[in-house]
């Protein structure tokens, strides 16, 4: 508990595009070999916008734990699970919606953004307001300290650090409380103790934030602390409350955005997706009818490789020198637009080689989704049924 802790979740769209790959999947390969990960399918946000669609979800998260097969994330390694199939889910989205002031929710800026963009939609819901609560819920029910996302689900996170402080707030309190984390200190051993102490007065006194990282790691490294003793010690770092539920951190992906065909963002709804799995013909054919720079009307025009779409793809995709080679040939009409855009589609296609073959075994043997799914949902239960204990507890609804 409190060891690192990664938690990422996408909503169920289906084959996945090379978007989500660049965008997410990349990140979460990497992350895998480095923490403990939980990765799952988050059916009920569908529903937060597409309630009226929900019997096309459950062939999307299929699709979708295929593709993230495909890219390499390895059950091994990562807990892949369907957030309806652990209802603690649930319950801590309920328990946290009646500490969530409605105002916090109204300012999330996707709120505004998103009704106004999907006017098509009715998203004058409680489900639909209430999204960054069953993030929180999504978060906060492993404990799971990093998040991976992208910029626009920052404001989200926020709301869960809040939403996680202000319940630690009311629900942390207990009586005694100041002799019962100093005595836990005193379980650290004489040394750690010691540092403990001298960390928290430098946090408390001088506002040393580096201080409190370190007492919260020399925290994560100790093992022999009960769950009490170690939620009032990460407590008494800040003040004067246990720590329940701790703040969790955005692990902002870095990612060059992957314009679509057509230059707007890739979706699959758009049109314009290159998908992760596509067949290679599929790849050369999509990419060789893509705009071009109209000033090249004719092959002896030079041109400008930012007037069109595929120079994002040469920036994922190409070496230095392939760039190199394409803005010079472009500025010049040394090379022609099917000239540059081979080494997209040749570099497309190479990338997918390893992830069609990954994903074969699965297209041939669909249960070996469904058995990997099923464990993950019940390691996911675990550990989510334990902080469930915890919080019932700290609220007084455990009944023992
Ligand atoms: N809201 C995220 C999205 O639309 C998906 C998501 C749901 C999520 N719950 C999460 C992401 C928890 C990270 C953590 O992309």
């Amino acid at each position: 508990m409190f060891a690192d802790r990664v938690l990422s979740g996408m909503r169920p769209t289906g084959r996945m595009h090379i978007g989500h790959y660049h965008g997410a999947l990349k990140n979460w390969i990497k992350l895998q070999e480095e923490y403990e990960c939980l990765f799952f399918a988050a059916d009920w946000h569908a529903l937060t916008t597409h309630f009226d669609e929900s019997e096309t979800i459950a062939d999307s998260v299929w699709e979708m734990f295929v593709d993230w097969l495909a890219a390499g994330v390895d059950p091994t390694r990562a807990t892949l699970f369907i957030q309806s199939r652990v209802p603690e889910h649930a319950e801590l989205t309920l328990l946290l919606g009646m500490i969530t002031p409605v105002g916090w929710l109204e300012r999330v800026p996707t709120y505004k953004d998103q009704q106004q963009r999907l006017v098509d939609r009715d998203l004058s819901n409680f489900g639909f307001l209430g999204y960054p609560v069953m993030m929180s819920a999504d978060i906060l029910v492993y404990r799971a300290n990093k998040v991976p996302v992208g910029e626009d689900q920052v404001s989200h996170i926020e709301v869960t650090r809040e939403l996680a402080r202000r319940f630690n707030h009311i629900y942390g309190r207990e009586p005694g409380f100041e002799e019962k984390a100093k005595g836990a200190i005193k379980k650290l051993g004489r040394a750690k103790a010691k540092r403990y102490e001298t960390m928290r007065t430098a946090f408390q006194e001088q506002g040393d934030t580096q201080a409190l990282e370190a007492a919260r790691e020399l925290l994560e490294e100790t093992q022999n602390l009960s769950l009490g003793d170690r939620e009032r010690l990460f407590g008494y770092l800040e003040g004067s409350r246990r720590v329940i539920l701790p703040e969790p951190q955005p692990l902002l992906t870095e990612t060059p955005r992957v314009p679509g065909l057509d230059g707007q963002k890739m979706s699959k709804s758009y049109g314009n997706a290159i998908l992760m799995r596509e067949e290679p013909a599929a790849v050369t054919q999509k990419i060789r009818t893509m705009q071009t720079d109209p000033a090249r009307a004719r092959r002896s025009d030079p041109g400008d490789p930012e007037h069109g779409p595929v120079w994002p793809l040469h920036q994922i995709y190409s070496s230095r020198e392939t760039r190199d080679w394409v803005w010079k040939g472009c500025t010049t009409a040394g090379i022609g637009c099917l000239d540059c855009k081979q080494p997209v589609i040749d570099a497309i296609i190479k990338e997918q080689q390893p992830m069609r073959e990954r994903a074969q075994k699965y297209v041939d043997d669909p249960t070996l989704v469904r058995n990997i799914v099923a464990d993950g949902c019940e390691r996911a239960r675990k550990l989510a049924e334990e902080t469930m204990r915890d919080v019932r507890d700290a609220m007084g609804l455990s009944y023992d």
